[in-house]
């Protein structure tokens, strides 16, 4: 095989995506060198930062895509050839070369996947760089104690329902999300445990709040930045954290608030870090064991989202920036 579908950017999204910034095409597959194997991709995640990734700007974190070129991301398929000893064929590996049915992926850069303890779609949700960003947040830069209170935004996602549910198993006193939509929030109440759910999208958040958090809030995940970052600066406690994971509702918008906000940072004594999830990595071991435990005994819930096809993930990627998913949102590229 030395060809493989591939998804390509077409041109840059003019602010909001639609899925016919991207195109099908062909690219080529180069020859397996020693230390490589031929992988065919069974599920791609999708994620926010994608979207970033078309705009011309400096992410400091990763690299832009280029128009005309293909895109990328965390993919989970399965070895059918191999010139590495570490990747056996049949093996299923997670590696950074999705949006394509197939892909030669160095040993250097691919994770092999137990799927006798979890299922491929969890090696890219609850046990992939999903979980474990919930989980660098809320204990390395959030410093979770027992009994706190904590605001996930964005809690219908993948990171967020993620973070609540995180939180509660690691013993937080109460925990409390926004999320858009009734199926949203009854899911994270009736199945995740959050013990508040606040509809942003009928309700007011900013009104809310208060009620849900009568102590304060001593953290707050943010996945959502803008008005509800605002809101939530309002009712921490005295010595708040706010771990910043990502602002997903500046994406197509220009309606901010004000930095004046941040006096509460002030008035507070608030701590607030953002983060990049990479710089965690000796984590890992740790994070994985924890929630390779969680999910046998029923413990975690991880709910996933999956479209259908390579044709339709830009689709699938134009649904996750409208909040279209519950949980991870994934493509599924072959059996
Ligand atoms: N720091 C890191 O290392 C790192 C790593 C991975 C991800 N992230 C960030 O983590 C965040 C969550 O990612 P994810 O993978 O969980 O994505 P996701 O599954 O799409 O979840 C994001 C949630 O945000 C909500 N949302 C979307 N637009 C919104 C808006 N304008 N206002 C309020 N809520 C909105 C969505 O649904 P509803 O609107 O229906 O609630 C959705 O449930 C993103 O900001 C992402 O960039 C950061």
């Amino acid at each position: 095989m030395n060809q493989t579908t591939a998804v390509i950017l077409a041109r840059r999204p003019d602010r909001t995506f639609v899925a016919d910034d991207l195109s099908l095409g062909t690219i080529d597959l180069p020859e397996l060198a020693a230390g490589q194997a031929l992988v065919r991709n069974q599920y791609m995640s999708l994620d926010p930062s994608t979207r970033g990734r078309m705009d011309p700007g400096e992410k400091q974190y990763t690299t832009n895509f280029t128009i005309g070129g293909p895109l990328d991301g965390s993919a989970v398929g399965v070895v059918v050839e191999s010139s590495s000893p570490k990747l056996p064929v049949g093996a299923t590996v997670r590696h950074r070369l999705g949006w394509r049915e197939y892909a030669v992926v160095d040993d250097a850069a691919a994770t092999l996947c137990d799927i006798s303890v979890a299922p491929a779609t969890a090696w890219l949700s609850s046990l992939g760089q999903t979980g474990f960003t919930a989980y660098a947040g809320l204990l390395p830069v959030g410093r979770l104690q027992p009994g706190q209170t904590v605001l996930v935004s964005g809690a219908g996602g993948a990171v967020g329902s993620m973070a609540g549910q995180f939180a509660r198993l690691l013993g937080a006193g109460r925990v409390i999300g926004s999320a858009g939509g009734a199926e949203k929030c009854a899911w994270l109440r009736d199945d995740c445990g959050f013990d508040v759910v606040i509809n942003y999208r009928d309700g007011d958040f900013a009104a809310e709040l208060p009620g849900a958090a009568p102590d304060g809030i001593d953290l707050f995940f943010d996945n959502v930045g803008g008005w509800q970052f605002a809101a939530a600066l309002q009712n921490m406690a005295i010595n708040g954290r706010v771990s910043m994971c990502g602002a997903i509702s500046n994406f197509g918008t220009q309606e901010q608030p004000s930095t004046a906000c941040l006096i509460e940072a002030v008035l507070r004594r608030i701590t607030i870090q953002g983060f990049i999830v990479r710089d965690y990595e000796d984590l890992r071991p740790e994070f994985e064991q924890r929630v390779i435990g969680w999910l046998a005994s029923g413990e975690l819930v991880d709910r996933a989202t999956i479209v259908e096809g390579i044709a339709n993930a830009g689709a699938g990627l134009a649904g996750l920036l409208s909040g279209a998913n519950v949980g991870k949102a994934l493509v599924r590229l072959s059996e």
